[in-house]
């Protein structure tokens, strides 16, 4: 019988069920046909008919909704800002290297991590594929049914933009063939050259503004609140990666490839299985060849240890894989005048010499400012205001200058110097022996520090408070309503005040409250970066937060760590990747009165989420020490393994260390790991606790 034909009042929960079955595919093809090929099958009010009787259908059988229904669809109504979403597997950046020397080390730092013999490690094979210059999404598939995808977000946590990437033709929305039960497919979005050329004529025949590059348009494409925009920007798609799978899918990277290709993606034609390193730099030549050629952009050449049981072995490091890198082109240069010099002052008081620049094109993006670095960097070069400079951009580098050209019979400005005051706030400025910065002494009292403090505190990888920029919080705060960072959480009694604001009104107003609201609570590593502590950055942020696991018991340590050489500086020390100079800073934020105020202070508004040990660690919470020498891995990997089950892994025996690793001659830690009656296994031992096959 055609269900079609049946009313919905009539319609029995199996007919429910087919014909719901039968509107997801046929709307979607509509969709398609309407949105991406601009071709419609069907009258504007058939289309609104069938959408209709889908949506009066999961009315009446809402258990029957399907995840690939039309609702999700082209058309269907989006939230004006994107939800968040936690990835499965995080979603990692890239490495880079400049050269072939810096390739070498890193198969060397491979080699030595592994513990490979030289034969074994000229046989090392990579997968090569170019470096598309886009924007990196994870899509997630259930039973083969694309559910949802997402933005690179800060690598945890990206945009939902499922209503969105369903307008890419190159984004199946079934698999094609046997598939996990649950997979991310990571790959790149992006805008072919001719493609982005034609956004722009037509951007600005429309007045609007038009992109600086094929990568910008196409972040702006795809975060679009309509659909409908999206679906009329070309937007394509190569998949070059895996995220979480629930079950293994290949073993190696090649073979992951072809996979993709088998379920219905694009791989981009040009990566290659390379049989060993000396392969790797010919490769680059032949891209470096055809790139300007290409008709969508890179900026290099990715490589990929093929063999994914190494790639598991050499797991990552901070926020990058160990069996990966980029090796990007050289940087784009161009000349242009140097029209003058600002000094800015940043977070931390460091003043930037800033170049205001003569507009130039470098390699597709207008470029009207370029950092000079600091005084020694100014002085080596010898530049001056009014010169002509050599300037250069490297992918998401800050343009630089690099040098001046000489210009015959030009008469040249007086020597730039750095001020003796803060341009901001008339301080005095300092600048401490051996290092290269200069700095405002102003500290708190100097409102570009506070200023540049708070745009930190708001930014997206910090509190994420979305409509809190740089130009509302310079606008907060010559209001005086936004000083300190507990201010922030008190704007919520000023709504109508800043709903008055030029510029502003209620629904703005209202949308910015609830911004704030929604940020009331915030994972522990984003809480410690949001701090804007010197030398602490999102890596060492999330180090901290796994190895205290609370905003409290970190809070505790780092007051008792005040006293030199007590055992919470120590500990502080220990933690790997927290070098001297950085536990000098943290300690020093807790030891600064004003800081605890606004601790204290902000702690009335916010609730920190404990991190928790990492999901599955077996190890989690236990205190590891390796000592003697271990014949099946090497130290670095033994690290890395412990880590990645939970552990923490320390080099001296103390009460505190739960186990110890007894490799090859242990010595003097194996005894003390005797008299303190802390567990001890052998190298055996160790991997069977870790999971790992016997050797
Ligand atoms: S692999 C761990 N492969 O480059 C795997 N990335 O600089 C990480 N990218 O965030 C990604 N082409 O957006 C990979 N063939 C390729 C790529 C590629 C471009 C981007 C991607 C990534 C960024 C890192």
């Amino acid at each position: 019988m055609d269900t079609a034909q049946i009313p919905v009042a009539q319609l029995d929960a199996a007919q429910a069920e087919t014909e719901l079955a039968r509107l997801s595919v046929l709307i979607a093809r509509l969709n398609h046909a309407y949105h991406t090929q601009d071709a419609p099958e069907v009258s504007d009010a058939e289309f609104d008919a069938l959408r209709k009787r889908n949506e009066d259908i999961e009315q009446r059988f809402p258990t029957l909704i399907r995840m690939d229904s039309p609702r999700f669809q082209v058309g269907a109504a989006v939230d004006n800002t994107f939800k968040k979403h936690r990835h499965l597997a995080p979603m990692l950046s890239l490495d880079n290297v400049f050269d072939q020397a810096e390739f070498e080390d890193f198969v060397k730092r491979i080699v030595r991590f592994l513990g490979l013999s030289p034969e074994q490690a000229t046989a090392l094979a990579f997968v090569a594929e170019p470096k598309i210059d886009g924007l990196s999404i994870s899509l997630t598939y259930e039973n083969g049914r694309f559910v949802r995808g997402t933005t690179r977000g800060d690598g945890t946590e990206g945009e939902d933009v499922t209503a969105n990437l369903k307008t890419l033709k190159d984004i199946p929305l079934r698999l094609k063939g046997n598939t996990p039960d649950l997979i991310e497919i990571r790959g790149e979005v992006f805008l072919g050259k001719k493609e982005f050329l034609a956004i722009n004529a037509a951007q600005e025949a429309l007045g609007e503004r038009t992109f600086a590059n094929p990568r910008n348009a196409a972040a702006g494409s795809l975060r679009q609140l309509d659909p409908k925009i999206t679906a009329k920007r070309p937007l394509a798609l190569f998949a070059y990666a895996m995220g979480f799978s629930s079950k293994p899918v290949a073993t190696s990277h090649w073979s992951y490839l072809e996979q993709l290709r088998a379920w219905g993606f694009t791989v981009n034609p040009l990566s290659t299985r390379l049989e060993g390193m000396a392969e790797a730099e010919p490769f680059f030549e032949k891209i470096a060849q055809e790139r300007a050629a290409l008709p969508y952009d890179i900026d290099g050449v990715v490589y990929k240890i093929d063999d994914l049981s190494l790639q598991e072995r050499l797991g990552f490091a901070g926020r990058a894989p160990r069996w990966a890198i980029a090796w990007k082109f050289p940087a784009e240069q161009a000349v242009t005048r140097l029209l003058s010099i600002e000094v800015q002052v940043g977070r931390t008081g460091a003043l930037t010499p800033v170049a205001h620049l003569e507009p130039v094109n470098v390699g597709g993006v207008i470029v009207a400012r370029a950092t000079l670095h600091n005084q020694d960097e100014i002085e080596r070069k010898d530049i001056r205001i009014g010169d002509l400079v050599q300037i250069q951009r490297a992918g998401d580098v800050i343009p630089q200058v690099m040098a001046v050209l000489p210009e015959e019979g030009r008469e040249r400005h007086a020597a730039f110097t750095m001020p003796t005051h803060c341009p901001a706030c008339g301080a005095s400025v300092e600048r401490i022996p051996g290092e290269a910065v200069t700095r405002c002494t102003g500290g708190l009292t100097c409102p570009a520090q506070v200023v540049e403090r708070l745009i930190h505190f708001v930014s997206r990888t910090a509190f994420d408070i979305d409509g809190l920029g740089e130009k509302s919080i310079n606008e907060f705060h010559d209001a005086e309503l936004v000083k300190a960072p507990g201010d922030i959480f008190r704007l919520p009694e000023h709504e109508s005040e800043i709903a008055k604001r030029e510029g502003w009104g209620t629904t703005s107003a209202r949308k910015l409250i609830n911004a704030i609201e929604q940020r009331r609570t915030i994972s522990f590593p984003r809480f410690i970066f949001a701090l804007g502590i010197r030398r602490v950055g999102e890596n060492n942020a999330r180090l901290l937060a796994r190895h205290y696991g609370s905003f409290s018991v970190w809070r505790e340590r780092m007051e008792a760590a005040r006293i030199v050489g007590s055992e919470a500086r120590q500990e502080l020390g220990e933690i790997t990747g927290i070098g001297t100079a950085t536990a000098d800073e943290i300690v020093g934020f807790f030891a600064e009165p004003h800081n605890q105020t606004t601790l204290d202070d902000l702690l009335r508004y916010v609730t920190i989420e404990d991190e928790v040990a990492q999901s599955g660690g077996k190890l989690s919470g236990k205190v590891i020490v390796f000592t003697g020498s271990l014949t099946t891995m090497t130290r670095p990997e033994a690290k890395a393994t412990a880590e990645r089950l939970g552990a923490k892994v320390t080099d001296s025996v103390s009460k505190k260390t739960d186990l110890v690793v007894l490799g090859a001659e242990a010595g003097s830690k194996a005894r003390k790991a005797q008299e303190l009656g802390i567990d001890t296994v052998d190298e055996a031992g160790w991997r069977e606790l870790a999971g790992l096959p016997s050797a």
